[in-house]
């Protein structure tokens, strides 16, 4: 069992959505046995709502229904989880900053680590942008959440 954790701002856009492309990735391998997979953001703000009204009509355009409900990264979950995936180099530094020791440290990696043909290092924020944001997060999660399941399996 691989147990990831895909941790943006607010738990509300791109770590919901992220979330939900890579659980779809994991399902149609045939592989959803072999993987727990949440997210949560480094901000308390949205806590206990469901992903942005916005975010989830994009996703659900292309067939991805965002289920997740916002909540805060915990320390624990550094303990937990086996990976724990940055949406930008904000996420990142959080992550960092929270891990106990070294060990915990290697777990915090950036999404878009994983997808070097995009020439993009974070998924950008499109909490405060229009309509093409919302589908840029998209286009970058399928790629970077495909590239991720091939490095696991
Ligand atoms: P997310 O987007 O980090 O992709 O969920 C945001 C959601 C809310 C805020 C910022 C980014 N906010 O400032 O409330």
């Amino acid at each position: 069992m691989k147990r990831i954790l895909f941790v943006c701002l607010g738990n509300i856009c791109r770590s919901p959505s992220a979330e939900a492309v890579f659980r779809a990735k994991v399902e149609d391998a045939g592989l959803s046995d072999a993987f727990e997979i949440d997210s949560a953001g480094t901000l308390a703000y949205h806590q206990g709502k469901p992903a942005d009204a916005r975010m989830m009509e994009h996703a659900a355009r292309r067939g991805y229904m965002l289920t997740s409900i916002a909540r805060k990264v915990l320390l624990r979950d550094l303990e937990q989880f086996d990976l724990l995936i940055a949406m930008d180099d904000d996420n990142y530094r959080e992550l960092r900053d929270l891990a106990a020791n070294d060990a915990e440290r290697a777990k915090v990696r950036r999404m878009m680590d994983y997808a070097p043909e995009t020439g993009v290092s974070e998924v950008p924020d499109p909490y405060y942008g229009g309509a093409a944001g919302f589908e840029r997060v998209l286009d970058l999660l399928e790629t970077a959440c495909g590239n991720l399941l091939k490095a696991l399996r």
